[in-house]
């Protein structure tokens, strides 16, 4: 009786741990909520943030972990392909990977498979439940991330990627720990840098940005995520 109960303790865990990543996509799940509405806007000024340069392809680091960059990423990823656009998230965070906790349906080798020769980048993208969005795991965790990052492979791969989607979101690891968001950002059109209010502090934000610059990227702006606006058990960020 006892091992039954549990056993039964254990399964609800397991499926409470399951569940709760996918219900960060909020713009998924609530599109007419207020929280949506700002992915929505973040969408639009990102669209108009350049007048000579399309935004097909965009980064977005900060310069600590735990920022919301995945959360972010996820969701304008999602807003995105809401409007249309075929739209494909990679899991540039080859060290933490997240993609696949918030998009269970992403079971592929992804990223570091394709870098590897291991599988075809057909094989490595995964459609999900939402229209128009695709999303490329990291794969399996590398012990030289920057190297692939960094390859000529990685170019070639972007390359072809670019020419099949139209809008490409790129999660990234921390820029102030790792140089895989600088060697990323060289391949985008535009990155923009998280800050997130409790969280990272004036000097690192100054750190990041002038990381971002060293490494060519056209840095389009920054976005705040402000952990006191949280409502509801969603998250906000403007
Ligand atoms: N505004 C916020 N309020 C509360 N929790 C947040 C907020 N933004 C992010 N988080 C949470 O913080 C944790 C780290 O977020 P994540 O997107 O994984 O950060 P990163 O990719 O920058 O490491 C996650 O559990 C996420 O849900
Ligand atoms: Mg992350």
């Amino acid at each position: 009786m006892r091992k039954a109960k549990n056993k039964m303790k254990v399964e609800s865990r397991h499926r409470r741990k399951k569940s709760t990543e996918p219900q960060k996509l909020v713009a998924k799940i609530s599109p007419k909520s207020p929280h949506s509405e700002l992915f929505r806007s973040i969408r639009t000024n990102i669209e108009f943030s350049s007048v000579d340069k399309i935004m097909k392809s965009i980064l977005i680091t900060s310069s600590e972990p735990d920022s919301g960059k995945s959360l972010i990423c996820a969701n304008l990823a999602v807003v995105f392909a809401q409007q249309g656009k075929k739209t494909l998230l990679i899991d540039g965070d080859l060290r933490k990977p997240t993609v696949k906790k918030i998009f269970p349906e992403a079971m592929s080798h992804g990223l570091t498979g394709i870098l590897t020769s291991k599988i075809t980048i057909n094989e490595a993208i995964c459609g999900t439940d939402v229209e128009n969005l695709y999303v490329l795991p990291a794969g399996i965790v590398p012990p030289n991330p920057s190297e692939l990052l960094g390859s000529e492979k990685m170019k070639q791969v972007y390359a072809e990627l670019y020419e099949v989607f139209d809008q490409i979101i790129f999660d990234t690891p921390p820029i102030q720990l790792v140089v895989d968001a600088q060697l990323l950002c060289s391949l985008v059109d535009g990155a923009i840098l998280l800050v997130r209010s409790d969280h990272s502090s004036r000097e690192n934000s100054k750190k990041a940005l002038q990381k971002l610059q060293s490494g060519s990227a056209h840095v389009i702006g920054s976005i705040f995520n402000n952990q006191k606006m949280k409502m509801e058990g969603y998250y906000y960020a403007e």
